[in-house]
């Protein structure tokens, strides 16, 4: 017993127990740290070439008035309802509304093939997705930011907007429209 060494976690063995990393490894780790810092820089450098920031522009907006924004807009261009939702044909090339919420996308626009629209966007709630059909167009509506996206309608149809972001129970019921005209 007498001869037994303690060791503990805090009491670490004398000499040196250690070998040096050998050549091989400090070369992985220097490749390592340098790929790091290349992704490091990336993050910004892809904000200013990597195409992918909102086009259009963005303002900071209250849900509540965001939402007297959209009432505005409705009460001032409104031709009729569809299945509650209020179908609103806004003179061409204008700014347009449309405010997501738990769990509709009011009001339904009625829009000119060929003519540039700004299209504001935002939630009254949480966040929703904006997700344009058959178009493929995605875009997160987050509350708090009024996103004015220009897009020129170039095809005829009904589009429909499905929210791609879960809002919760009725999120797969979140369907909105936008009928686009000659
Ligand atoms: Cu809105 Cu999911």
């Amino acid at each position: 017993m007498e001869n037994m060494e303690m060791h503990s976690g805090i009491t670490p063995p004398k000499g040196i127990w250690w070998k040096p990393a050998p050549a091989q490894e400090r070369r992985w780790v220097i490749i390592s740290f340098i790929w790091c810092l290349i992704l490091f820089a990336m993050m910004p450098l892809w904000h200013f070439k990597g195409g992918q920031n909102p086009a259009g522009v963005r303002t900071k907006v209250t849900p509540a008035d965001f939402e007297a924004r959209v009432d505005k807009f409705i009460k001032d261009y409104q031709i009729g309802e569809d299945q509650g939702i209020p179908v609103v044909q806004p003179p061409a090339g204008s700014d347009v509304y449309i405010a997501g919420r738990m769990w509709e996308w009011s009001p339904v626009l009625k829009l000119k093939k060929g003519v540039e629209y700004t299209i504001h966007l935002s939630s009254l709630d949480v966040n929703h997705g904006f997700s344009l059909y058959p178009a493929r167009l995605n875009f997160q509506v987050v509350p708090g930011y009024d996103y004015g996206l220009k897009m020129v309608p170039d095809q005829m149809g009904i589009f429909n907007i499905i929210c791609n972001e879960f809002c919760g129970i009725n999120h797969h019921n979140m369907v909105g429209k936008i009928i686009v005209e000659e």
